[in-house]
């Protein structure tokens, strides 16, 4: 999204709702002292430094039991959410998704609590896994896009979330998309730990390592006290040519201890938020060479409490894009190898141009300059299908300018983060 779009795109934020609980909570000094965790830390120095965990003083637990109350008990629908940082501008949901979704039961709807829109077009007949599916409108609508020979997983690890979006699968499956089978389940699991999730059933299921064409998430990293452990697992149950594309909060800076494992800015989706330069560190310490952002909008602090508790920190949702390619396929650096790639324009949704990210928007039929790492990512992943790659890596002819990355280009305001969508 282009720096003015953001701007524009900033200025919906924060419908405060349930101020003066809020407020109890987090809306002073005092509560920001007695929220301090001053325990000591669990993570490695690395991951702290890192800004990867939520540190608490009791450990990975209690703040999984925190997040679960909020999304379980706190909250009974979206309209109990005391900011808009779990809220999805219109303009960044593509017109196959808001179709898809006005299918999508209203129970399911109603509890939504996303940032972005993590739903890709185009992914007919692919293994989809979406990680803290909550409620499971994401699924709900991958469900349909992927079509009966698709599949799609939620993994949750709130009882009140799974409870309604199993609820409704069978019947939207079969009655609404009229598939003869459900194409949409439900485990039950924390995404830390794909290994042992728990099926409708109570049995456990292992997702299998390579198992996975595409992992989505809206709204839930910052939620993991071990963000390191989500990526870990994300990489390792994806597919060659597999691709996590998700919606998250990021913040500016490295937020302090007592700001993190704050219960309401926790629950809101803003004490965890990753400093994006750390999240960007995690991504390539875990195999997600060159991560590329999407789209992304500023995110506004307008309840004064929680301003206060913030100070200068700004966050911002963003949309990235994280492909798996085989070991040492992509590079560093964006590298130039003479290739070109040429979109053929069968994106369902997309005849006239496709974005593979905020700074590479391909033309159908027209040749585009690409590195050997976007090459790579339109060519070897699910995308495949959709371009044509000419030329290889046989002749290097330097480092490739990849142009200004406008989502990833901060602005003097501050609307747009500082990302870096490639290089
Ligand atoms: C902000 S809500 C978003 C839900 C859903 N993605 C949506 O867009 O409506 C966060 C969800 O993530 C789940 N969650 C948070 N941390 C989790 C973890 N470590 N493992 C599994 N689920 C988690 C919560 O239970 C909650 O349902």
């Amino acid at each position: 999204m282009p720096a003015h779009a953001m701007s524009a795109a900033s200025a919906s934020f924060v419908a405060p709702r349930r101020l003066s609980s809020a407020r109890r909570a987090s809306g002073s000094a005092r509560a920001r002292r007695a929220a301090s965790p001053r325990a000591e830390a669990s993570s490695s120095a690395m991951d702290t430094l890192l800004g990867a965990r939520i540190v608490s003083p009791d450990g990975d637990g209690a703040i999984r039991s925190s997040v679960t109350k909020y999304y379980g008990e706190t909250l009974s629908s979206s309209d109990d959410l005391l900011t808009s940082a779990c809220c999805t501008p219109a303009s960044q949901i593509p017109r196959a998704v808001r179709d898809a979704l006005s299918a999508v039961p209203d129970e399911v709807k109603a509890k939504y609590y996303g940032c972005g829109s993590p739903t890709p077009c185009g992914i007919e007949g692919l293994r989809v896994l979406d990680l803290g599916s909550g409620s499971g409108r994401d699924c709900y609508v991958a469900a349909k896009l992927v079509g009966d020979k698709g599949s799609v997983v939620g993994v949750d690890m709130t009882d009140g979330q799974l409870e309604g979006a199993r609820r409704h699968a069978d019947a939207y499956c079969r009655e609404t998309l009229g598939y003869a089978e459900t194409n949409v389940t439900f485990h039950k699991g924390t995404i830390e730990d794909l290994s042992a999730v728990t099926d409708a059933h109570g049995d456990t299921v292992k997702i299998e390592d390579a198992s996975v064409d595409l992992i989505i998430s809206n709204c839930v990293i910052n939620l993991s006290p071990d963000k390191k452990a989500v990526l870990s697992e994300a990489h390792r149950v994806l597919a060659d040519g597999g691709e996590f594309y998700f919606s998250d909060v990021y913040c500016d800076r490295r937020l302090p201890e007592d700001l993190r494992s704050h219960e309401i800015l926790l629950g809101e989706c803003l004490g965890g938020a990753m400093y994006i330069e750390d999240f960007k560190r995690l991504c390539h310490g875990t195999g997600f060479a060159d991560p590329r952002v999407l789209a992304g909008h500023a995110i506004e602090i307008k309840d004064e409490a929680l301003a206060d508790l913030l100070g200068e920190a700004k966050f911002y949702s963003l949309t990235y894009r994280l492909f798996k390619l085989p070991d040492g396929r992509l590079e560093t650096l964006c590298e130039d190898y003479g290739q070109f790639a040429v979109y053929k324009g069968t994106i369902e949704g997309n005849p006239h141009a496709y974005s593979l990210d905020d700074h590479h928007r391909l033309e159908t039929g027209k040749p585009f300059l690409v590195c050997g790492n976007t090459a790579s990512m339109l060519g070897e992943t699910w995308l495949g299908a959709h371009f044509d790659i000419h030329g290889d890596r046989s002749t290097h002819y330097g480092l490739f300018d990849c142009g200004p990355s406008p989502v990833a280009g901060a602005g003097p305001a501050g609307d747009a983060p500082a990302t870096g969508g490639c290089c």
